[in-house]
This record gives structure tokens, sequence and C-alpha cells, in this order.
């Protein structure tokens, strides 16, 4: 089994669409893919209206998922743990108890022709920026279940 987790602050925009995303590229059963937030503001809430509706556009259904919180135990079971933004990156580490497990940690958009660092925080803005989130996330995602089925 390999076990990867996507993380960004709410876990209710951007990390619960690259759980949708990267779970439909990666259909064998050898991986497993979840998602949490560093914070946990909407524990227990459905994923954002907007990452609903533009997961739907493009085929994916992200309707079941509850947003739920990061914990330092987070690292015994996941082998790869994507955050999107540098405070998440942070505030990972920060509950990481050895290097082995900080290695796990990596940005989401870290990858050769990648041209961001970051994936943007979509909440206060408008559904344009939930199209633009779903586009750089995909790409992303195209890079890593590539990668994921070559090491496995
Ligand atoms: P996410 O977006 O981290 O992509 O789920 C956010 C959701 C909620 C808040 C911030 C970011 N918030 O401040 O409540």
């Amino acid at each position: 089994m390999i076990k990867i987790l996507m993380v960004c602050l709410g876990n209710i925009c951007r990390s619960p669409l690259a759980e949708g995303i990267l779970k439909s590229k990666l259909k064998d059963k050898k991986f497993i893919v979840e998602s949490a937030g560093t914070s946990g503001f909407h524990s227990g809430s459905s994923p954002d209206p907007r990452s609903i509706a533009i997961a739907k556009k493009n085929n994916i259904d992200i309707t079941k998922q509850k947003s739920r919180a990061f914990i330092s135990n987070d690292f015994d079971i996941f082998d790869h743990i994507f955050v999107m933004d540098y405070s998440n990156y942070k505030d990972v580490i920060r509950l990481a108890r050895n290097q082995k497990e900080k290695e796990k940690v990596k940005l989401i958009l870290d990858y050769p022709y990648s041209t961001l660092n970051e994936v943007p925080d979509p909440y206060y803005g408008g559904d344009d920026g939930f199209s633009k989130i779903f586009a750089i996330i995909e790409k992303a995602c195209y890079y890593h279940s590539k990668q994921l089925q070559i090491s496995s």
C-alpha cells in the first residue's frame, strides 16, 4: 500500500480537490489518497461548494469527503504528504518528530516543470479562482501520479 495525504489550511477548498484529482489518476487499489487541514476550523464539514462544483465539472465527485485536522499520527500512516503552500509546510513540519517524517513532506508544486511554488488560497476569491487552482493541481497530480506509479 502506498498512502498519500494532501494537506491545506482548511481542508475544504484545495486539498479536497487534490485528493479527488489524484485518486482519479491512481485507480489501482494499492494507492490510498486522503486529505487533511492544518487547522481544525472546518472539521466535519463537506468541501466548499465551489470546489465541489469545479470537481463535478471535471467528472470528479468529492461530495463524500469530510474535513479533518492533520495530526502527528498521520506521519505514522502516510508515505507521502503533499502540502499546498509554505504556511502548510511550516505547520506540518512543526509536528514531525524526526528527520524521516520531515522528508515525507513536499510542496505539491515542487516538480520539474512547475511555474509556481504555491497553490493560491481561493477561499476569499471568486469562482474563477477555483477553476485556476483546479488546473494548477491537475497538472501537479499528473506529474506525481506518474512518479508514484514508476516508484511503486
Ligand atoms: P483551504 O482554504 O485551505 O484550501 O481549504 C481555506 C478554507 C478556509 C479558510 C482558509 C482557507 N478559513 O480561513 O476558514
